[in-house]
């Protein structure tokens, strides 16, 4: 089926569920997090995708989803996490 293009939605969780088109950009939190920066600056313009990405990053460190990690299933960070295990 065709994927639809996401307008104004910002919540990562949101877009993934109702199968949107979605450039991949999950492998931003092992960037961020290898980093190791105590402050971040993200200078892009306006629907750069900032806030999806503020929202991808909540839904992946947030304890209140530990559970549900398959909404980044077969994404960048998903097989990166994934790489070192055989079954
Ligand atoms: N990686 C992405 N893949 C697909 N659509 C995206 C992506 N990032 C942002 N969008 C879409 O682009 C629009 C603007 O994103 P948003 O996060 O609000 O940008 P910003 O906060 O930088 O203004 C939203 O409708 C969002 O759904
Ligand atoms: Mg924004």
């Amino acid at each position: 089926m065709k994927k639809s293009v996401a307008i104004e939605i910002q919540d990562f969780e949101a877009l993934i569920e109702k199968d949107c088109f979605y450039i991949d950009k999950t492998d931003f939190i092992r960037e961020w997090w290898e980093a190791n920066d105590s402050v971040t600056l993200i200078t892009r313009p306006r629907r750069f995708g900032k806030t999806l990405n503020m929202s991808m990053l909540k839904r992946f460190f947030s304890i209140k989803y530990a559970q549900k990690g398959d909404v980044f299933q077969g994404l960048s960070i998903w097989n990166e996490e994934n790489k070192g295990n055989t079954c």
